[in-house]
C-alpha cells in the first residue's frame, strides 16, 4: 500500500478549523479508497509561535518539511501582526525556496452556489488560472531609506526573468493543452509597463509556437476585469503575473459564488521540493472560533493534492462527494448565505465519501 507524508501546517485564524476538518475528511477518504495511506506530521507555525518565539517558523523549518511529500497549508494573518511579517515569514519563506513557481487557481459554480452573475447558471464559468507565484511583484526586491523624514523613499521593484517568465508560460500552455477547450488567455500591462510586460508578451508568443493546437490570445488585466464579468464563457486557462493573478483570483472566487470555496495549489513541478496546497480565503479572523468557517475550499484543495500525489480515484470520489454536499443549501455555510457549521458539513462530506460506491 502506498503511504504519503503530509506536513499539515494549518497557521492562523480558521486556518486551524479548515485544516483539521480536511485532515478528517481526507483519512476517511483514504479508508474509503484502501490503496494508500496518509501520515500528518502536524507543525504549529504562524502568528501565535511568532508571539512566542519571534519568528514564524523555526529556522530549520524548512528542513524539517523538505522531505515530505506535500505540505497542507490553512492560512496566514493575524489582526496584531503586521501582514508582511506573517506572509513573508511563512507562507512565501515556504513558496519561494521550495520553488513553487506556479500557482493553481480553478474556478466553477459548484452545484448549488448561485453566481452573482445574472448570466451565469454554471457551465459558463470553469476556468483555471495560472499565477506566476516565485518573481514579478512579490520578488522582495526593493528597500526604504530616509524613513519618517520628507525625503523618505520607498521602492517595490517587480523583476521578471526570461527563465522565470518561459518556464510559467510553458506551465500554463501546457494546463490548457490538458484541458477540452484548449484556450489560453494571457493577462498582461505592456501598454503602461514597456519592460517587463512587453519581454513576458514576447515570450508568450515564443512559446506559443511550440502549442499550436491551443488557441491563446493576450488581454489587458484592467480590460480581464471586464472579461471576466460580461463575458466569463469566453475564458478558460489564464496565465498572469504574481500581482495581477492575485487579484484575478479575487475576482475569479466571488464570481463562482464565495471565497470560502476557492483552493489552490503552490506547484514546484519538477518536484525537487513539495508542492503546498492551501485554501486561498486567508485567516478570516472575524468568524474564527464560531466553528462557521466554509471547509469547501479545504476539502477542494485536497482534491488538487490529491491529484499531485497520483490518487486521481481518490481526488475523484472526493470531488463528487464536495458536489453532492454544496447542491444542498442546508450544507451551505455563512459565507453562502446558509446555516450551516463546519462540522455539519464536514460530516455530510464523510457520509457522502462512504456512500459513494463508484
Ligand atoms: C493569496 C493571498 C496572499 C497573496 C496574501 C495572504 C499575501 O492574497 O494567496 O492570494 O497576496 O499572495
Ligand atoms: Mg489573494
Amino acid at each position: 500500500m502506498k503511504s504519503y507524508r503530509i506536513a499539515a501546517i494549518p497557521g492562523d485564524g480558521i486556518g486551524k478549523e479548515v485544516i483539521a476538518a480536511g485532515i478528517e475528511v481526507l483519512q476517511a477518504l483514504a479508508r474509503r479508497e484502501g490503496g494508500f495511506a496518509l501520515t500528518f506530521d502536524h507543525f504549529d507555525w504562524g502568528s501565535d509561535y511568532y508571539k512566542t518565539h519571534g519568528v514564524m517558523m523555526p529556522e530549520d523549518g524548512r528542513d524539517r518539511i523538505r522531505h515530505h511529500d506535500a505540505i497542507f497549508f490553512g492560512a496566514v494573518g493575524a489582526p496584531d501582526v503586521p501582514d508582511h511579517i506573517s506572509l513573508w515569514g511563512l507562507r512565501l519563506a515556504i513558496c519561494q525556496p521550495f520553488d513553487q513557481y506556479a500557482n493553481v487557481r480553478p474556478t466553477r459554480v459548484l452545484p448549488g452556489i448561485t453566481s452573482p452573475l445574472r448570466h451565469v447558471s454554471g457551465p459558463e464559468l470553469d476556468w483555471v488560472i495560472v499565477r506566476e507565484n516565485s518573481e514579478g511583484e512579490y520578488a522582495g526586491v526593493g528597500g526604504r531609506v530616509h524613513r519618517g523624514l520628507p525625503e523618505e523613499v520607498a521602492t517595490d521593484v517587480s523583476m521578471m526573468t526570461r527563465t522565470g517568465v518561459a518556464r510559467i508560460i510553458r506551465f500554463a500552455f501546457d494546463m490548457a493543452r490538458s484541458r477540452p477547450r484548449k484556450l489560453l488567455t494571457v493577462v498582461t500591462k505592456s501598454n503602461a509597463q514597456r519592460h517587463a510586460m512587453v519581454m513576458w508578451d514576447e515570450i508568450a508568443a515564443e512559446v506559443a509556437r511550440d502549442y499550436p493546437d491551443v488557441t491563446w490570445d493576450k488581454m489587458l488585466v484592467d480590460a480581464m476585469t471586464m472579461r471576466m464579468t460580461m463575458k466569463p464563457e469566453t475564458i478558460d486557462t489564464v496565465v498572469a503575473t504574481n500581482l495581477h493573478a492575485d487579484i484575478l483570483s479575487d475576482l475569479a472566487a466571488a464570481l463562482a459564488g464565495s471565497l470560502g470555496i476557492a483552493p489552490t495549489a503552490n506547484l514546484n513541478p519538477e518536484r525537487r521540493f513539495p508542492s503546498m496546497f492551501e485554501p486561498i480565503h486567508g485567516s478570516a479572523f472575524d468568524i474564527t472560533g464560531k466553528g462557521i468557517a466554509n471547509p469547501v475550499g479545504t476539502f477542494w484543495t485536497a482534491t488538487m493534492m490529491l491529484e499531485h500525489l497520483g490518487e486521481k480515484s481518490g481526488a475523484d470520489r472526493l470531488m463528487r462527494a464536495i458536489e453532492r454536499v454544496t447542491a444542498d443549501p442546508n450544507l451551505h455555510t455563512p459565507d453562502l448565505g446558509g446555516k450551516a457549521t463546519t462540522r455539519a458539513v464536514t460530516d455530510a462530506v464523510i457520509a457522502s465519501i462512504l456512500a459513494d460506491n463508484a
